[in-house]
């Protein structure tokens, strides 16, 4: 039988070994050793694993790379502060074209996808009466197709009763095309606005059989609770499994006893939770300037252990929130680690899933995975499992997408000048070696 492509001897993230991917007509068609059939290409992908391509379910592409611009900021900021960062991306927004908007996205997309993403669920802002943004990443979307899912969140940045004119611009957002529906509960008026915020839009969602993510309680305020109404209104409205929470910051500073009960209501609710590690670390947690210092991100261990739905996002790249990010997912699963403190060999492949296959459930991917009958889409890289990958932010050698290499980076490998030792070392060690 012959094969467009085989990727050879490939370890694989549920642990198999020496493992060898049949690809046919973009679809995988094969997955088993020493598979007797040739192919036009082969992979030699022996004691590295090879992955299912990274997905980045919150992220911004409308305000990415705006620092790295030096003109793009329209004053110096103090970087890292929430509220601040809205205010400055407020000010920026005003100036922004579709073209510059779709220029930063598009350079943005590259980096991406050298990095191994695939898949990205981005917020994009609607207040903004000329829905410059929107128009943007639309085209974005068409334009990126072929390498990258692209998923686009209606966000009501500035409030979605607060901004005047918001409720209108996140319909019309919706008309032109954009497929999931966000909300910003915690930066309404009030926490009765709030409330009544997510019901509007939960609502909206159900009419038009969207999907919803919304920016959800990420303040170091213990007594925001729209959590709460979401995962209510998830039920009322028959939406389990279609609704993601993002951020959940809050939850870390709740009341234990509180938090007791609403777990379970998000596992009742089938509600998704992404955290943003980077993000929330860099922006949560301050305890309003004293000592000690709580940690930004939502209680992630707890939320897995009830047999909720996480993933990892990245949020931002180089933009008024934050200074860093370069499209690394395993950077992301890196700091998730960390943060969440979760170490275990399953808690480590847990924070690998973050980054894969549960991002891929949150935004209902069609044909992810490395079984037969899944697109032929994988990453190969410089690491042997989950946890050397995440140890190593390891280097991606190969990027395929349905079957075609699209990026190459060649393996890091240092050369060493100390007398008496190897002229090179590579960070890949294994005792056996
Ligand atoms: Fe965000």
């Amino acid at each position: 039988m012959a094969m467009d492509l085989i990727v050879r001897g490939a370890n694989l993230p549920d642990g198999r070994v020496g493992v060898d991917i049949g690809v046919q007509d973009g679809r995988i068609v094969a997955v088993e050793p020493a598979l007797k059939a040739e192919a036009g290409q082969e992979i030699d992908a022996t004691d590295r694993l090879v992955s299912p391509p990274f997905i980045d379910a919150h992220f911004h592409m409308d305000a990415t790379l705006a620092r790295a611009l030096t003109d793009a900021l329209p004053r110096p900021d103090q970087a890292g502060l929430l509220f601040e960062g809205i205010y400055l991306w407020d000010e920026l927004k005003k100036q922004l074209t579709p073209e510059a908007v779709a220029e930063r996205a598009m350079t943005y997309c590259d980096m991406a996808i050298a990095q191994g993403i695939q898949a990205i669920r981005s917020h994009v802002d609607v207040c903004d009466e000329r829905l410059t943004g929107v128009e943007a990443l639309l085209e974005v979307k068409r334009r990126v197709a072929p390498y990258i899912d692209l998923q686009l969140i209606a966000f009501p940045q500035m409030g979605y009763y607060r901004y005047p004119g918001a409720q209108d611009h996140l319909r019309r957002a919706l008309d032109m095309g954009v497929e999931v529906v966000g909300g910003i509960p915690h930066f309404e008026r009030s926490m009765a606005e709030g409330t009544e915020s997510v019901t509007e839009l939960m609502e909206i969602a159900a009419e038009r059989g969207l999907l919803v993510d919304m920016h959800c309680d990420e303040t170091d305020d213990p007594m925001s609770r729209h959590i709460e109404t979401l995962a209510r209104e998830t039920h009322r409205l028959g939406l389990q499994g279609r609704v993601t929470a993002s951020h959940l910051a809050s939850m870390h500073v709740m009341d234990n006893y509180y938090v007791s009960k609403l777990i379970p209501l998000i596992a009742e609710s089938e509600i998704g939770v992404t955290p943003n590690p980077l993000t929330n670390i860099a922006a949560w947690g301050h305890n309003n300037g004293s000592y000690p210092k709580w940690r930004g991100m939502t209680r992630v261990p707890e939320l897995r252990e009830a047999g909720i739905t996480l993933a990892f996002g990245q949020d931002c790249v180089m933009d008024p929130w934050y200074v860093y990010g370069c499209a690394d997912m395993l950077e992301v699963a890196h700091m998730g680690s960390h943060v969440a403190a979760m170490f275990g060999a399953d808690e480590v492949r847990a924070c690998f899933d973050a980054i894969t296959v549960n991002p891929a459930r949150m935004m209902q991917l069609e044909g992810y995975g490395l079984a037969p009958g899944c697109h032929a889409d994988m990453v190969v890289l410089q690491a042997a499992d989950p946890l050397e990958a995440i140890r190593l932010r390891a280097t991606r050698l190969a990027v395929i997408r349905r079957g075609e290499v699209v990026a190459r980076t060649p393996a890091t490998v240092t050369e060493l000048l100390v007398p008496g030792r190897p002229n090179s070392v590579a960070l890949t060690y294994k005792p056996t070696d």
